[in-house]
């Protein structure tokens, strides 16, 4: 193979600013006319590179090999956030912005970047860029120490360190821990642990593109694609929250989902009748488990074909749904992207497809045609903005039928059949959509956004339907960006406690990936759980963004109820504590629509001395930055185990107890704790100086709760908390049908005082009081506000003081003086 060596070609620098390239130095090359780049081009006779600051801290690089740049178009990254320019400073060699420092070496064209004071954030190694018969490799330098998450969905440990991956979805039934490629495709890192903070590396290129950290070549971090751009992001911290909540502004944030996408959901491959449906959705509301959704797999059509409805089984779907709703519940059914080749036999959705010219084509022109679940199957090219409006077309009668949500599966998409899981390499799309030029390309090239372009046409299908309401679509393959359309999750796993704890791994690095709404199987999809397996993958998953329980036809049952009383009780207590814990999580939810900031994150996103916590933390993550779950490491043995909880204080959750850590020698960030595990238990803590709001536990999010919001105040530092609330449905949050308000409280030597900011929006909530409970309080108190005296209780053994407040709408100060 002809390798070129950018390096040893002779290399030309220059400036390119937005107002003047007359400033570019003199000898160098001219940049076209009408470039409106920012930032620094340096070229040689392999090929020219530019670099770009989107923002102070946001970087774009490209390469161009011959010097000809590809098209300036992305799946990923809108074009609106593409033509961001930062104001930049000239250099020797490179340029500034008001964060970093970047310079190119003129011979070797390397990259590095520092922060202002100079302090290394990344560079290129050894020979920065190879070029391939098409494809190219870039070198990045691995310092000693540092730290890589993200890659989605990708197995093995958490931090990538030591691992090579390849992306290209794939439909992997029966993954294991070491399984790559598997579903989804998001080429993007986090770095973190180095001299100058971290920093976040996306490779935006749809081809079968692979990252090695430091596999094959210890210290080297390559990574490259057999084609497509060389197209990437660099993305300072300093810390990994502004590196993440950075890449969600490139590539998106996921929109705020319906309530009920949060609530329990019970799914099974398949429930095969209507009447089925409605034994289930009976058993679970005898049983009193907390539930919101009700899945239809593949069974409910008729021959496996999308858009359909046996009848016989599913005689009238509206009622059912209507049913369904009456008792809160909502039904999500399947609806894969193959539609069945049935020319002639009044197939709706093939003859319009047909008739529309939708689908996938062979390189003579023919149409594709291969086997998934309907039989032979074709294949519409969502590449095209007028497929995705077709597409988006046909969930009208389902939508109408009362449906709530739709599952985007096999969307890699699977083949059956075929070695290779997929279609041919050279099955033609013809792209037609966004800032692309429109044009036929191989599937090599679109593969990996294939799944994305799947959701995405669902998506924009179910707000075209449904204006008013928030669509909710779970998708198993994507890409970069794909949050903005969809749920997703882990896909066929087993019920073994490996994938238990792969779970763990998987959501966490998905959400460092953008993808915050994602979850696992339940039970896991293969297999059957033993009675203890499942217990705790109720209880760890009822702390998961996405939390449904789901098997594979022929696997024992896997519903709470399964293996009797004492089980039950245990699961439903964990499904209970989550729909307490709506109001908490629902504000995480909102959060994470403004900022990025995953629902679920490793610990040390908000605390970022624990990322060298001298613990095994493969089992612990917060959700949101207040609540901390800390699994045993080894889930199936009854061994004690060390948590290692951020200074600064921490409540048991369960308690309502002030945690008392041990100091570690050598580490000043955490203190240590030692659990021993017991069923009934789930390690639950509470970061002292929390205000965490919950309410009476109620059947589904449908129900209103009765009784006031409970409002537990964990005294520490940095003491604040805040209450969203919506309709959880509409979109009326846009327009201001909302409610927020801050809540502050600071501990003094005489007592506590909370403070409650006026509220802003003009949702009426449906709580009138609020039943505020004082942890670590012992002995008598006088509580005031607005120059009353409250009654307050005090609870001696749990060391608590109750009282309840007249909903605090207007804004209030509230005194509570020791006795
Ligand atoms: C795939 C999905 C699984 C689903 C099955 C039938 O294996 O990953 O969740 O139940 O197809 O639709």
């Amino acid at each position: 193979m002809a390798m070129i060596h950018a390096a040893l070609a002779l290399a030309f620098l220059f400036i390119l600013t937005a107002t003047s390239l007359a400033a570019a130095p003199a000898g160098a090359q001219q940049s076209p006319a009408n470039e409106e780049a920012v930032g620094i081009e340096a070229a040689n006779s392999v090929g020219r590179l530019r670099v770009i600051a989107l923002t102070p801290t946001v970087l774009r690089v490209r390469f161009a090999p011959g010097g000809e740049f590809a098209e300036d178009a992305s799946w990923a990254v809108p074009a609106n956030v593409r033509a961001q320019r930062a104001a930049i400073t000239r250099r020797s060699n490179g340029f500034s912005t008001s964060a970093l420092q970047v310079a190119v070496d003129p011979r070797t064209l390397a990259l590095s970047v520092t922060d202002r004071q100079g302090k290394l954030i990344h560079a290129d190694t050894g020979v920065p860029i190879t070029l391939e018969a098409g494809g190219f490799t870039l070198r990045k330098a691995m310092p000693a120490g540092e730290r890589y998450f993200g890659m989605g969905d990708k197995t093995g440990p958490h931090d990538r360190r030591g691992a090579s991956f390849v992306n290209w979805n794939t439909d992997a039934y029966g993954y294991g821990a070491a399984t790559d490629p598997i579903y989804k495709s998001i080429p993007f890192f986090v770095a973190a642990g180095g001299q100058g903070g971290a920093y976040g590396l996306f490779l935006d290129n749809s081809h079968r593109s692979w990252f090695d950290f430091g596999h094959r070549q210890e210290n080297v971090l390559a990574l490259g694609s057999p084609g497509g751009p060389i197209d990437y992001y660099l993305i300072a911290g300093p810390t990994v929250a502004e590196v993440v909540r950075r890449y969600t502004d490139l590539t998106g944030k996921a929109p705020l989902p319906p309530r009920w996408a949060l609530g329990f959901q019970q799914s099974r491959y398949s429930y095969m009748s209507d009447a089925e449906v409605r034994e289930i959705a009976a058993r679970l509301r005898s049983d009193r488990v907390p539930t919101d959704v009700l899945w239809l797999d593949i069974d409910y059509q008729d021959r496996n074909r999308p858009f359909t409805v046996n009848r016989q089984t599913f005689p009238d779907m509206r009622r059912l749904a209507r049913d369904m709703r009456a008792d809160g519940l909502k039904l999500v059914a399947i609806t894969d992207l193959h539609i069945a080749h049935a020319p002639g036999e009044g197939y709706a959705p093939y003859d319009s497809g047909r008739a529309g010219d939708h689908f996938l084509k062979n390189p003579d022109g023919s149409t594709y045609v291969a086997p998934v679940w309907p039989g032979p199957s074709v294949f519409p090219d969502f590449t095209r903005a007028v497929t995705r409006r077709w597409w988006g077309d046909l969930y009208k009668g389902l939508v109408d039928d009362g449906i709530a949500g739709f599952w985007n599966d096999m969307n890699e998409p699977a083949i059956f059949e075929t070695p290779t899981k997929t279609m041919p390499l050279d099955t033609v799309h013809r792209i037609d959509a966004d800032d692309f030029r429109p044009r036929p390309a191989p599937h090599a090239e679109l593969h990996n956004v294939y799944g994305m372009e799947n959701s995405r046409a669902t998506f924009e299908g179910l707000q075209g339907l449904r204006p008013n309401l928030r669509p909710f679509v779970l998708t198993r393959a994507t890409y970069a960006g794909g949050q903005r359309y969809a749920a997703t999750w882990t896909g066929d796993n087993n019920a073994t406690w490996d994938h238990l704890k792969l779970m763990v791994q998987q959501l966490v690095n998905l959400g460092l990936s953008g993808f915050t709404y994602a979850g696992a199987d339940i039970g896991g999809f293969t297999g059957g759980p033993s009675p203890e397996l499942l217990t705790r993958w109720y209880q760890l998953g009822a702390f998961t963004p996405v939390f449904r329980s789901h098997a594979a036809k022929n696997t024992p049952r896997a519903e709470p109820w399964v293996d009797g009383p004492e089980h039950l009780a245990i699961r439903r207590r964990a499904i209970e504590e989550r729909y307490r814990l709506m109001p908490y999580l629902y504000g995480v939810a909102e959060q994470h629509a403004r900022t990025g900031d995953p629902v679920m994150r490793p610990v040390f996103y908000d605390y970022p001395g624990a990322l060298a916590a001298p613990c095994d933390t493969s089992m612990t993550f917060t959700v949101g930055r207040e609540l901390m779950v800390a699994a045993s490491p080894r889930p199936e043995s009854p061994q004690a185990y060390d948590v290692c909880l951020p200074v600064g204080g921490w409540y048991d959750y369960w308690t309502g107890e002030r945690v008392r850590g041990q100091p570690i020698e050598g580490n000043t960030a955490v203190e240590r704790i030692v659990e021993t595990p017991r069923l009934e238990r789930l390690p639950l803590f509470v970061r002292a100086g929390t205000i965490l709001p919950r309410q009476p536990v109620t059947q589904s999010t449908a129900e209103k709760p009765r009784g006031p919001l409970s409002l537990d105040i964990y005294p520490g530092p940095d003491c604040r908390g805040e209450l969203y609330w919506d309709d959880g449905e509409t979109l009326g949050y846009r327009r201001g049908a909302f409610l927020r308000q801050p809540i502050r409280c600071a501990v003094g030597e005489s007592g506590l005082q909370i403070s409650f900011a006026p509220r802003t929006g003009s949702l009426k909530p449906w709580w009138r009081e609020l039943a505020v409970t004082v942890h670590d309080w012992g002995g008598a108190a006088e509580v005031r506000t607005n120059g009353r005296s409250v009654t307050a209780e005090e609870d001696g053994p749990a060391r608590a003081l109750r009282f309840t407040l007249p909903d605090p709408r207007r804004g209030t100060e509230v005194v509570i003086s020791r006795r």
